[in-house]
C-alpha cells in the first residue's frame, strides 16, 4: 500500500502545473481501489534487490455466493492469490510449501528465467508433494503483468482457485500514467450447494468446448466496484487466468489506450474500442473515465467468437461497475507512451511447423503434430537460434498458443511483423486459421513447454515441447 501512495505523491506536481489549487488537488476518490485490492507479501529479505516470499498452497473457503462457502484452493488463503509486486531487476525467492492434498509446482508464466525454475514436473523439476516444499529462485528481467499458476493437473488446479498476479514495475517509467489497478479476470464453476463444479462434468463435449465457470471473477469478486473521478486517467493492468475463458471488454462511452501487453510495453499506443484477452493474455490500458458524478459505467463482458457454441445464446454481462465520484477534473498530459523495441532479423530463420488437431475416436485426445503431449518427440532449437513458427488450428475452437520462457513476436499471413511491435507469450490462433511467430532463442537451454492454455485442452494432450540445447 505504502507504493501506491507514493505513486500518489509523484502525480501530485504534474498536477499543479494545471492550474489546481492547493487545497484541491485531482485525484481518485477516497478508497478508490478498495474493493480491487490485492493482498500483497511482506518481504522477508533486507536486501533493496531482493524479493523473499513465502507462498502456502493450501485448501481455504470462500464466499463466492452469498451466504454459501466454497471450499477452494489458494495460495496463502486468498483467491486470487497474493499479488507479488517486484520492479524489474529483482530476485525473486519464492518458498512454496504444498499443503494440499495432491502434487503441484508452480509455472511463472511470461518470465523469462532459467529452465530449472520454470516449473513443469517430469521436466524442470519433480512436482512438490503434498508436505514439501521448494524454493524458486530466479531473476525478473522485463516490467510487465505476468501470472503465476500449477502446472499439475492445470485445469484442476487452476480451475479450483491456484493464481495470481505477478507485477514487475519499471522504476524509469514515467509516474503519470495513470493511478494503476490490477484486475486478475478469472471465472469458477459452482454446483448449487456452493462446491466446485466437477471438473470433468460434461464429459468430453466440455473439454472439447473448454469448462468456463458461471461466476466471473475480477479479483477474485463479483461485479466489484471501482471508483474515479471523472477527468482523471486510470491505468489497469488486466490478466485473464480463466481456464477456458474468453473476456472480451466493453466500457461503454469509453475507449482504451492499450500501451502494453504480455511482455511489458508496446512499442507504439492503440485505440481500442473493447478489449480481447484469450487465456494466459494481458493487457496494459490507459482510459479517461468521463460522465456525471454519482453515474455508473458497467464494465461488460461480451461473448468472443472462439468458435461453435461460443456466442450463440450467451447474455452480455456486467462484470466491474465503474462509479464517477466528484467533479471533473483536468489530469495532466499524457506523457510519452512508446517503447524502442526492434523486430526480430529473420534471415535464415528456420521454418517450424506447428498442427494443432483432435485425435480420432474417443475418449477425446488433442494433438500437437498429430500426436498428444505423451506421446510427442521435442522440437529442436540451437541456442542463439531463430525461428518462425506457423501454428495451424485445424479445429472449429480457436487456441491460446502459449511458449514458455520465450517472448515471440507476432507476424502476419506475409510474414512481416505486427505492427506496432509487441513482445508475447501467449496468442490466440483463431479456429480453421494460422499464425506466424518469430522467437529467438537465446542461452537458456533446456525442455522448453508450449501448449494450448484452454487448460482442458492442454490437459486432453495439447501441449509440446522445444528443446534448445
Ligand atoms: Cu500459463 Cu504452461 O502456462
Ligand atoms: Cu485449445
Amino acid at each position: 500500500m505504502l507504493k501506491q501512495h507514493q505513486r500518489l505523491i509523484a502525480f501530485v506536481p504534474f498536477a499543479f502545473t494545471l492550474g489546481c489549487t492547493e487545497t484541491e488537488l485531482p485525484r481518485q476518490p477516497d478508497n478508490w481501489n478498495q474493493e480491487l485490492i490485492l493482498p500483497t507479501l511482506p518481504d522477508q529479505n533486507a536486501a533493496s534487490n531482493i524479493l523473499e516470499i513465502s507462498l502456502q498452497a493450501i485448501e481455504a473457503t470462500q464466499e463466492i455466493v452469498p451466504g454459501t462457502a466454497t471450499p477452494v484452493w489458494t495460495y496463502n488463503g486468498t483467491l486470487p492469490g497474493p499479488l507479488i509486486r517486484a520492479k524489474a531487476g529483482d530476485t525473486l525467492i519464492a518458498h512454496v510449501e504444498n499443503q494440499l492434498p495432491d502434487p503441484t509446482t508452480i509455472h511463472w508464466h511470461g518470465i523469462r528465467l532459467p529452465n530449472s525454475m520454470d516449473g513443469v514436473p517430469e521436466h524442470t523439476q519433480p512436482a512438490i508433494e503434498p508436505g514439501q516444499s521448494f524454493d524458486y529462485i530466479f531473476s525478473l528481467p522485463d516490467p510487465g503483468l505476468y501470472w503465476y499458476h500449477p502446472h499439475v493437473d492445470s485445469a484442476i488446479q487452476a480451475g479450483s482457485g491456484l493464481y495470481g498476479a505477478l507485477w514487475v514495475e519499471d522504476p524509469t517509467e514515467p509516474a503519470d500514467l495513470g493511478d494503476p489497478v490490477i484486475l486478475v479476470l478469472s471465472d469458477i464453476g459452482l454446483r448449487e450447494d456452493g462446491t466446485l463444479s466437477d471438473p470433468a462434468s460434461g464429459g468430453d463435449t466440455a473439454t472439447l468446448f473448454g469448462r468456463e465457470g458461471q461466476y466471473i471473477l475480477v479479483n477474485g469478486k463479483r461485479n466489484p466496484t471501482l471508483k474515479a473521478r471523472p477527468g482523471l486517467r486510470q491505468r489497469w493492468l488486466l490478466v485473464n487466468t480463466a481456464k477456458s475463458r474468453y473476456f472480451q471488454l466493453d466500457l461503454p462511452g469509453h475507449d482504451f489506450t492499450r500501451i502494453g501487453g504480455d511482455g511489458g510495453r508496446i512499442q507504439a499506443p492503440i485505440p481500442k474500442a473493447t478489449l480481447v484477452l484469450a487465456p494466459g493474455e494481458r493487457a496494459d490500458v490507459l482510459l479517461t473515465p468521463s460522465g456525471a458524478p454519482n453515474s455508473e459505467i458497467p464494465l461488460r463482458w461480451i461473448p468472443f467468437d472462439r468458435g461453435y457454441g461460443s456466442t450463440e445464446f450467451r447474455p452480455i454481462e456486467d462484470i466491474m461497475t465503474l462509479r464517477l465520484e466528484g467533479e471533473a477534473a483536468v489530469d495532466s498530459a499524457m506523457p510519452g507512451l512508446g517503447r524502442e523495441i526492434n523486430p526480430l532479423n529473420l534471415e535464415g530463420a528456420a521454418p517450424v511447423h506447428i498442427q494443432l488437431g483432435q485425435a480420432e475416436g474417443a475418449p477425446l485426445v488433442l494433438t500437437i503434430n498429430d500426436k498428444p503431449s505423451w506421446d510427442a518427440t521435442p522440437l529442436q532449437a540451437g541456442l542463439h537460434e531463430t525461428q518462425v513458427w506457423t501454428i495451424e488450428n485445424t479445429m472449429s475452437w480457436s487456441h491460446p498458443f502459449h511458449l514458455h520462457g520465450y517472448f515471440f513476436q507476432a507476424l502476419d499471413d506475409q510474414k512481416q511483423p505486427v505492427m506496432p511491435l509487441e513482445w508475447k507469450d501467449t496468442i490466440d490462433v483463431p479456429y480453421q486459421k494460422s499464425r506466424h511467430i518469430a522467437v529467438r532463442f537465446d542461452d537458456r537451454p533446456g525442455m522448453w513447454m508450449f501448449h494450448c492454455h484452454i487448460l482442458d485442452h492442454a490437459d486432453a494432450g495439447m501441449m509440446g515441447m522445444v528443446l534448445v540445447q
